[in-house]
């Protein structure tokens, strides 16, 4: 057998592992990530603010690991934390001091949280706080926002990203393998549509389990009165009130979403940035919901299964003690406010300058860059305006200049952005956003 690299000691240069990866892996890619080859990275390592391919180029990472590094990577207290915890296991299966402590620091930071079920993934915790609110009630359907992201579990594979707007309650599936039966089980209402959320809320009630809200919804935030007026609906018709904090959670506050819009709901999903960069998630809610998860002395037919191998996992529950205890510090929120106002503001201002329109929508600690002329948009089909093209031509030239984003996606801000990376960001900003129009100005008219 032909000799590998091992990982750490590779000699191979970002092209030669990109070529393998695009061959040994399935669509070429870990997932959706994917940028043009010549751009792509294979990363090496990532240290506070900064993630290194493997070919030694610097880069400053907005991507986070798709969120989860807050408090930026390879930080020495989480690091410090879990070397102690490896030395004395990886996982156990069993109880363990650091999953039965940090689910008490979960409830304690979380206003819905009065008992918590631990998850692996963002996707598990959304699929299974469903299914708990179907046992609670009784009833089978649920009803989504368009354009929110709920991970890959069937039932949020509904209107998620339609190229116009859906035959609301109704909405094409996104991805292929969902069985169709389930077309009938997901409700979609346009996001921010307060009227439309409240009448599906009192049409359906008799079979609606749950409404499932990402309280900032990608890059949109919450009209005023909508959430508060969907937390009352469902308080009056005893609908489950589900909120995904899988992005917001110990990021737009210590409390989430929650502590920030002041709207609390009935049960809600955190992973992301409460691990550390671990893979942990938690579903946290009312007791008497928690309870359908509850298996003590219970027969298996009256319970909401929802069980894994790695949940309470003690090395990710030790990362995440040890992120929270830094997130906990004072001040820490007002840096995110910060220096995320401060790109925001400067990503625009660049636009403007550059006779661009550039809009830096959502909130400072995670928002999205658009082109696009609306800079109020509060639903998914607003955001349809957007110059994709544009966006996915703008995010080359950024990590061509060391700038690590996404394409048409988010800006994640954590504690160890500084104002030099500020700085820095905010130039490439401008020559990228000139090398989009030099671009432009080259392509030949059609
Ligand atoms: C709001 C939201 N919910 C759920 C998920 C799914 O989480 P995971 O990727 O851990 O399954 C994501 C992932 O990006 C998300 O952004």
């Amino acid at each position: 057998m032909a000799a590998t690299h091992a990982p750490g000691q590779t000699s191979a240069s970002n092209a030669e592992l990109l070529q393998l990866a695009r061959r040994v892996l399935s669509g070429g890619a870990l997932g959706f990530l994917m940028l043009p080859s010549d751009d792509d990275v294979v990363v090496r390592e990532g240290r506070g603010s900064r993630l290194y391919g493997v070919d030694g180029r610097e880069y400053i990472d907005y991507l986070l690991g798709s969120g989860p590094m807050l408090v930026g990577h390879c930080h020495p207290r989480v690091v410090e934390a879990v070397e102690r915890q490896l030395r004395q296991g990886t996982t156990f299966y069993f109880l363990n001091e650091p999953a039965i402590r940090l689910a008490e620091r979960v409830i304690d930071a979380v206003p819905c949280a009065e008992q918590v079920r631990y998850v692996t993934t963002g996707s598990d915790a959304t699929f299974l706080s469903l299914r708990a609110a179907r046992a609670y009630t009784g009833r089978s359907k649920i009803l989504k926002f368009e354009g929110g992201w709920h991970g890959t579990n069937d039932y949020a594979m509904f209107g998620t990203v339609p190229t116009e707007a859906s035959d609301y309650p109704h909405a094409e599936v996104d991805s292929l393998g969902v069985p169709a039966v389930l077309a009938d089980e997901v409700l979609v209402a346009p996001y921010n549509d307060t009227e439309l959320a409240v009448q599906l809320i009192d049409e359906y009630a008799s079979d609606l389990a749950a409404v499932i809200i990402e309280p900032l919804q990608r890059v949109l935030r919450p009209a005023p009165g909508f959430l508060e007026a969907v937390r009352a609906a469902c308080t009056r018709r005893g609908v489950v009130m589900i909120y995904d904090e899988i992005v917001t959670g110990f990021r737009l506050a210590w409390g989430g979403a929650q502590e920030a819009y002041g709207v609390v709901p009935d049960m809600a999903c955190y992973g992301k940035a409460m691990a550390g960069g671990f893979p942990l998630a938690v579903i946290a809610g009312r007791r008497d919901l928690m309870d359908t998860f509850g298996n003590v002395g219970r027969a298996p037919q009256t319970i909401a299964w929802a069980s894994g191998t790695f949940n309470g996992n003690p090395l990710a529950a030790t990362a995440a003690h040890a992120a929270l205890d830094i997130l906990s510090e004072p001040g820490v929120y007002d840096q995110l406010h910060r220096i995320g106002g401060r790109l925001r503001a400067g990503i625009q201002e660049a636009g403007r300058r550059r006779g661009l329109p550039v809009q830096a929508l959502g909130e400072d600690m995670v928002f999205g860059v658009r082109f696009m002329h609306n800079s109020q948009p509060t639903q998914w089909v607003d955001l349809l305006e957007n110059d994709r093209s544009l966006g996915a031509r703008f995010a080359v030239q950024c990590v061509k200049r060391g700038i690590l984003i996404v394409p048409n996606e988010k800006f994640y801000i954590s504690i160890a952005h500084t104002d030099e990376d500020v700085d820095r960001t905010l130039e490439v900003v401008d020559d990228a956003l000139a090398a989009c129009q030099a671009g432009a100005a080259e392509t030949p008219a059609a």
